[in-house]
């Protein structure tokens, strides 16, 4: 087993051999979720915690079920409901958790750089399920496993960011794990959207969205964060869906095999239409159940193989 890191905190850092660790054990992972009877005991004695300062549906809950399934104990830290209301630092609420007895920190927060606080204060495992506009690694894993499935190689792979690349984890991770794994990455966005200088990190600009997706294999649609528009970083959100959201005209335009991706949650009718995100071609759904897999294989990988070692027990 190469992959023996105590957290994983981002993609930036990870090798290729790690990225691609992770997702030949995800593939066992993700025949086990598809079964009747899903649960192994593979991780008993396990706790894992969920520790997220922002809202998630996808992340929150597929981090929970991997756990379970593997055969963990989960707890949700709920801040709403938690001490942070009565004024409980990070730091503290951390080592409280650890001292309740998790083995594992499942942290999303607001702050970039968080999950790195974290891993220096507690002994427990800790994942980074998104810091600020920083880093996802685990929606950047379960992407690069969809495309896997499809693709078996991202050698070549041609694929397309659309969107807010500025303030966008999702985009940094994927940047990382895709040209780590031999895929081109062009970007696209408004240009108040696309951080100056990020072609120093291997991608390309392309400003017009129907340029850049004429012969993509993959187009991965960033939510338009909201609370952008106010800050004034792009015109209007008709404008927006005008020249950057993914329609019945952009896919005509478009190689009739594209894949069609969003990490969710999604702004029907602005970063991407109803019709579009249901198209045959979309993998949305799909990338929502291998996020169970991919982060079932990430806490198997992580715990050293379980106590038993064996995953298909
Ligand atoms: N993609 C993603 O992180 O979704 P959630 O915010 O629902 O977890």
């Amino acid at each position: 087993m190469r992959f023996s890191r105590r957290c994983l905190l981002g993609l930036e850092d990870l090798t290729a051999e790690e990225i691609e660790e992770i997702l030949e054990t995800a593939v066992p992972c993700k025949e086990i979720i598809q079964r009747e009877v899903k649960k192994l005991p593979t991780l008993r004695g396990w706790t894992v915690a969920t520790l997220f300062y922002e809202p998630s549906t996808r992340t929150r809950n597929s981090f929970e079920l991997a756990a379970k399934w593997l055969g963990a104990d989960t707890v949700n830290v709920t801040i709403a409901t938690s001490s942070v209301q009565k004024g409980e630092n990070f730091i503290d609420t951390a080592k409280t958790i650890q001292a309740l007895g998790a083995d594992f920190i499942v942290l999303r927060h607001s702050m970039a750089g968080a999950p790195w606080l974290l891993a220096r204060t507690v002994d427990c495992r800790v994942i980074n399920a998104g810091d600020g506009a920083h880093e996802h690694p685990t929606q950047a894993l379960l992407d690069l496993f969809t495309l896997k499935e499809r693709f078996s190689s991202l050698a070549g792979l041609k694929v397309v960011i659309v969107g807010d690349i500025m303030h966008s984890r999702v985009a940094k991770s994927n940047i990382y794990g895709l040209l780590k794994l031999g895929a081109t990455v062009r970007v696209t966005g408004p240009p108040s959207l696309i951080p100056p200088g990020i072609e120093r990190l291997g991608v390309q600009v392309v400003n017009d969205l129907r340029e850049a997706v004429q012969d993509a294999d993959v187009i991965n649609v960033l939510r338009i964060q909201l609370e952008r528009q106010e800050k004034g970083l792009f015109p209007s959100l008709r404008e927006y869906a005008r020249l950057y959201g993914i329609n019945r005209e952009v896919l005509r335009i478009a190689p009739r095999d594209l894949v069609i991706m969003h990490p969710g949650p999604t702004n029907l009718g602005v970063e991407i239409t109803e019709e579009a995100a249901s198209d045959p071609r979309s993998v949305i759904t799909t990338q929502v159940t291998n996020g169970v897999a991919v982060r079932m294989a990430l806490l198997y990988l992580m715990s050293g193989g379980g106590k038993s070692g064996e995953l298909l027990s």
